[in-house]
């Protein structure tokens, strides 16, 4: 192994701590924690578990958690109603609505209803644009830990050749568009991208986000480049019965060309809930104008 493990667990459990003594002095100032409210709709059993750990992780961070839960027979209006609520409660300052909601439920219109200024997860189309444009607001919590892995890693990214494999809303879109803030010259790869491998090996930082197992060759990769897995997918293992979660590169090759890398887990997984945490006390913040230096977090 050539490359230098990247330990997202270890990274996300600093930013849960440095999370949580800010969220303290938060309580002090403010007279109340910092609240964060998830809704659930439906019985989704991933869904379920994701929400579990984000309350738990929560209230481990010394802010408040609001969970509610839906049946998955829930009406648009019904969840609506439940969002203009948390909208217009001070106690709330962050609302994350678990995704997919079920079939019946327009995710856009529902991401549209949330407050911009509590959208912890930066989905809303506001939010959005204020990233488009570089000015304040949420980045969505994935594509905001890759960044800091690879600033912790790399200090300055200016200059540097990136490219993100993926164009989704929620990692792709908004890793390049972080990316470009930082300088780097960014190329956003995707299914229809005409030589991949090509385009890869051009590459001085390479974010996987596609979702399809171990796509990435170790052939594809610059020796020495700083290679950010953020794929996780569930392949059948060595044993009958048993399954085993991989990312979208291939890391026993890349490991051995790579400078640095994330494993799965252990990598990116655990950023995006310290990630959530971090936006929810950002939220808290903002919402009782109170001063928050951004270098802490
Ligand atoms: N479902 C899977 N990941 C996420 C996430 O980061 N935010 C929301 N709202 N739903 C998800």
């Amino acid at each position: 192994m050539t490359a230098q493990l990247i330990d997202g667990k270890a990274f996300a459990e600093g930013l849960r701590n440095r999370v949580s003594v800010l969220a303290a002095q938060f309580e002090q100032k403010a007279g109340r924690k910092a609240g964060l409210a998830v809704v659930l709709v439906g019985e989704d059993p991933a869904s379920q578990v994701y929400v579990r750990s984000k309350g738990k992780a929560t209230i481990a961070a010394h802010m408040a958690s609001f969970e509610h839960k839906l049946p998955d027979t829930a009406t648009e209006e019904e969840l609506l109603a439940l969002i203009d609520r948390l909208n217009r409660d001070p106690a709330v300052d962050g609302i994350l609505v678990q995704l997919p909601l079920p079939a019946h439920l327009d995710e856009q219109k529902v991401i549209s209803t949330i407050s911009p200024d509590k959208d912890v997860d930066g989905f809303h189309i506001i939010n959005a644009g204020r990233l488009a444009v570089g000015q304040e607001g949420f980045v969505p919590c994935t594509p905001l830990g890759c960044l800091m892995l690879l600033k912790d890693r790399l200090g300055d990214l200016a200059g540097l050749d990136a490219v993100v494999i993926g164009r989704s809303n929620i990692v792709g879109k908004p890793m390049a568009q972080l990316l470009t803030q930082e300088s780097c010259t960014v190329t956003v790869a995707h299914s229809r991208t005409k030589d991949l491998p090509g385009v890869v090996r051009r590459a001085d930082i390479v974010v996987a986000a596609v979702g399809r197992p171990e796509m990435v060759k170790a052939d594809w990769i610059k020796p020495g480049a700083i290679v950010i897995d953020v794929g996780i997918n569930r392949v059948p293992g060595a044993e009958e019965g048993k399954t085993r979660l991989v990312g979208d590169v291939d890391f026993a090759g890349a490991k051995e060309v790579a400078g640095a890398i994330t494993p799965v887990p252990g990598g990116v997984g655990p950023m995006t809930i310290a990630v959530l945490l971090r936006n929810a006390l950002v939220a808290a913040y903002r919402n009782e104008g109170l001063p928050l230096a951004m270098g802490a977090l």
